[in-house]
């Protein structure tokens, strides 16, 4: 069986990347990280791949004159490297037409609340502050308005009493490390249809 080719974007410490990561080499998902890209020099998911024996490049915003520009610099490693499926994990940049175009409905997005709520960078924070009871986690395709496209799965987290921002974004982090690599899965099984807003998963 051949396997699905990913290409992980990420800004940070990617332990989303990581559980991406084992999950392949654990043979739980039929699928490869081919390539991971970071906006940020420093971002520890660059390391991790590169323990990992995977290809790690940093591409830097300051030296592109549009968000476009940069993005195409994106879309021709993804290219480079055969990428068929693009994983954002922990991407702080809203994505721009060229890579969606390039990657229509082959783009995935994890983010720390159960959207249509909390859309945004503080996903954690604006559900406790909102007071909510029951919070959670999401699996989208991503289009250009953020946090907005077709959701695949959710993960559900009740939020607790004495619940500081940092305990609740760790056992919704929990649930986002079981949640991406399922998607994933799914996607590389071809079992993901788009219907409009709506995921249906083939059986
Ligand atoms: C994760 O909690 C992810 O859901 C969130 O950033 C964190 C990245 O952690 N993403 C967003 O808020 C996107 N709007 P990681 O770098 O350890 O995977």
């Amino acid at each position: 069986m051949v396997k699905t080719k990913i290409g992980v974007l990420a800004s940070g410490r990617g332990s989303n990347l990581q559980s991406i990561i084992d999950a392949c080499e654990k043979k739980e998902i039929l699928a490869e990280v081919a390539v991971v890209i970071s906006d940020k020099k420093d971002a520890f998911a660059l390391q991790r791949a590169k323990k990992h024996g995977i290809k790690a490049f940093f591409v830097d915003p300051e030296k592109y004159s549009s968000r476009e520009l940069h993005e195409n610099a994106i879309v021709n490693i993804l290219q480079q490297n055969k990428v068929e499926l693009v994983c954002l994990a922990g991407y702080m940049r809203l994505l721009t037409g060229v890579i969606i175009e390039k990657f229509e409905d082959r783009i995935m997005n994890i983010h720390p609340a159960l959207l249509p709520a909390f859309p945004g960078t503080h996903g954690q924070k604006d559900a406790l502050d909102y007071g909510v009871k029951i919070t959670g986690c999401t699996v989208h395709f991503v289009v250009e308005q953020m946090d907005a496209g077709p959701i695949i799965a959710q993960a559900a987290v009740t939020v607790l009493e004495n619940d500081t921002v940092e305990t609740l974004a760790g056992r919704i982090l929990e649930q986002e490390h079981k949640l991406y690599p399922k998607a994933i899965e799914l996607f590389a099984k071809g079992k993901l249809k788009i219907t409009g807003r709506n995921v249906k998963i083939k059986k």
